[in-house]
């Protein structure tokens, strides 16, 4: 199994950004517990991130070629971006929506996601542990 992780704007901020919101873990951090969790899944992992939204598109365009599975946390542009949804929509590679916090519990317009709708499934609010959830989600996915 091959899991592209993708993490959008202000994530790479993730350890000094709003840490009563977000927590203390560094996107490094949650980037070394994947890769000790995927180990033990026998899954190979790659992990990226990017304020762009472009940059974010292109790699789900790209990502059928390499990998079985996407794990997208798309910060803002989870409630903003027609063209995130419009590649998730588009790609043959099935993709889970992740957050660290809970976007259904924090303001009315973090409560839609452009994205979910076209995605396989969605985790949010577990901070750093969302990503393992989502990880072992993609492990158990049936995909060719
Ligand atoms: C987030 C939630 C988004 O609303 C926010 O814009 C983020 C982080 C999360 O992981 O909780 O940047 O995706």
């Amino acid at each position: 199994m091959k899991v592209l992780v993708l993490n959008g704007p202000n994530l790479n901020l993730l350890g000094q950004r709003e840490p009563e919101v977000y927590g203390k873990t560094t996107l490094a951090d949650i980037e070394s517990m994947l890769q000790t969790r995927a180990k033990s899944l026998s899954a190979k992992l790659e992990f990226r991130q990017s304020n762009h939204e472009g940059e974010l598109v292109g790699w789900i365009q790209s990502a059928p070629d390499q990998f079985n599975v996407v794990i997208l946390n798309a910060g803002a542009y989870t409630h903003t971006s027609v063209a995130l949804r419009d590649a998730i929509a588009a790609t043959s590679v099935p993709t889970i929506e992740v957050h660290l916090s809970n976007i259904y519990a924090r303001e009315e317009f973090r409560h839609k996601s452009l994205c979910a709708p076209v995605c396989k499934g969605q985790i949010s609010g577990f901070g750093a542990f969302s990503y393992v959830l989502a990880l072992e989600a993609a492990c158990n996915l049936k995909v060719t």
